[in-house]
């Protein structure tokens, strides 16, 4: 069975937020992408709520009928929130006000009380956690240690690579911690930067069950519609071979 795709529509709520209308909504895309294909919601709700909103969470958690992953910061005010609207998964990431987008994975090393805590309280409410981290064996077996039962590699240092050495030597480590992370019994997702031509690489790893892609689908809809970027994406997952995905 093919990795599982995870769309995130975060963009949809930046093109609404350019001009502070009610339009687009999230909501209407994420009927579309369940309607093309995917296997589930990504959104970020960010602490400066930059694009997502509470109420797009809120809605989508009682209109999406895929699995709904909210990807946070491990704070106070976001944990109330997933414990209230009780998302399917969350995806604990790292947060910077003035960045662009997520640029790197969590420091579960530095950070590891924090997000031993958080991971904690979203497990007693039966949320499934994944923590976003670099491809850093280091890393994925400190997310084992702290009870994580799923991580995301962030493909951004892949996507970024430049040169077919370079990539070669990025998709490499991806490959280690995937397998890494899979013989520990960790779920391995992976995303960030992932386009239509850079995709079908890493879904080729067996270990990866799960994609989370935004920027390049959205991107795409915009002048071919959603329902074709999605399908495109799913092809191409589809076409690469992909893994058991047995945990769906
Ligand atoms: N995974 C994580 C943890 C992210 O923060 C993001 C960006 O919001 C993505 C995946 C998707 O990245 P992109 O928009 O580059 O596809």
């Amino acid at each position: 069975m093919a990795a599982r795709l995870h769309v995130n529509i975060d963009h949809v709520a930046t093109i609404r937020k350019a001009r502070g209308t009610k339009y687009p909504d999230p909501v209407h895309a994420a009927a579309l992408v369940e309607l093309a294909g995917a296997d589930g919601i990504t959104i970020h709700l960010r602490e400066d709520r930059r694009h997502i909103q509470d109420r797009d969470l809120r809605l989508l958690r009682e209109t999406v009928g895929l699995t709904l992953n909210l990807e946070m910061a491990a704070t106070q005010e976001m944990v109330r929130i997933a414990y209230e609207v009780k998302p399917d998964i969350v995806t604990l990431v790292p947060e910077r006000r003035e960045e662009r987008t997520t640029e790197g994975g969590l420091d579960l090393n530095v950070h590891r009380e924090t997000i031993q805590r958080t991971v904690d309280v979203l497990r007693d409410a039966e949320i499934r956690v994944s923590l976003f981290v670099d491809p850093d064996l280091d890393q994925i077996r400190t997310a084992h240690k702290i009870r994580g039962e799923q991580i995301e590699l962030c493909t951004g240092f892949y996507c970024e690579a430049r040169g077919a050495k370079q990539r070669a030597a990025e998709v490499s480590k991806v490959i280690d911690a995937a397998k890494t992370a899979s013989r520990l019994g960790l779920v391995v997702a992976a995303g960030h930067g992932l386009n239509y031509q850079n995709t079908a690489a890493v879904a080729q790893i067996p270990e990866i069950e799960e994609f989370n892609i935004g920027h390049a689908i959205i991107a795409r809809a915009l002048l071919v519609g959603m329902e074709r970027a999605v399908r495109e994406m799913v092809e191409i997952i589809r076409a690469s071979g992909g893994t058991a995905g047995s945990r769906a």
